[in-house]
């Protein structure tokens, strides 16, 4: 059960960090929450979990009742810098490419993102909440203290991910990058259920010619700007 209604305000500060895939969002949230020793939700993770428990049970990813289903009672579990799913270290595994766009279409399923609300939800909780994905200032805490839109140009996007995946010791190629990035990226938008686009009260911060470092500081700024 949620502590409260997510129109009231939050009992706790939230800030939330939407944007594309590979804009870096994932990095910068989790270092703005241990810079303020808040809590972090990936929430991205929890629909790479329900795309992998899917896949794991044979079910179709446009089977609606049937990834609700398992997203509802998903045994996941987050803890040291790994996954799991029952019993499985999934860490590696739902970060592939193919459990990206798994995730972008089980995403997609009103079914599937009502059974996982209460669950982002409930990780609010005192002294405060670092929330990375799509609906975050939108659907989930609309309320947030300070809400961020964090975008890079598709080239910039494209690059880093290639990065993260050499240096990870797969093979990648950027063409066939940018392409799986802008199918995922146009399903994310277009879906009629809680589509990726910024909250009317969103900060916009475009990373293109930024690092890490200048994103957390503009987003803490932000933040102690609302307090
Ligand atoms: O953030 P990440 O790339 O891990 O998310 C994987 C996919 O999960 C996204 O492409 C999107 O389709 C979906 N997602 C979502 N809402 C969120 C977080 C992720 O629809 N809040």
């Amino acid at each position: 059960m949620s502590a409260a209604s997510p129109l009231t305000p939050h009992p706790s500060p939230v800030i939330t960090i939407d944007g594309p895939s590979a804009s870096g969002k994932g990095t910068v949230a989790e270092r703005v929450a241990h810079a303020l020793g808040f809590h972090f939700l990936d929430s991205g993770a929890l629909y790479r979990l329900t795309a992998l428990a899917a896949m794991k049970a044979g079910a179709a990813l446009d089977d609606e009742a049937a990834v609700a289903r398992l997203a509802a009672g998903l045994p996941a579990r987050f803890g040291e810098g790994a996954v799991w799913l029952s019993d499985e270290d999934v860490t590696e595994a739902i970060r592939a490419e193919a459990m990206g766009a798994g995730a972008s279409q089980v995403a997609a399923l009103p079914a599937v993102r009502a059974a996982l609300l209460e669950r982002q939800r409930a990780y609010l909780q005192p002294p405060g909440l670092v929330a990375d994905g799509r609906d975050m200032g939108t659907v989930i805490f609309p309320a947030a203290q300070a809400k961020v839109f964090l975008t890079a140009s598709a080239a910039a996007r494209a690059e880093r991910r290639y990065k993260q995946l050499i240096e990870k010791g797969n093979s990648a190629n950027l063409i066939d990058l940018v392409a799986d990035m802008q199918a995922r990226d146009a399903r994310d938008a277009s879906r009629a259920v809680a589509p990726l686009r910024p909250a009317p009260d969103a900060l916009l911060l475009d990373t293109t010619h930024m690092d890490v470092d200048a994103a957390v500081q503009a987003v803490l700024a932000h933040y102690r700007s609302k307090l």
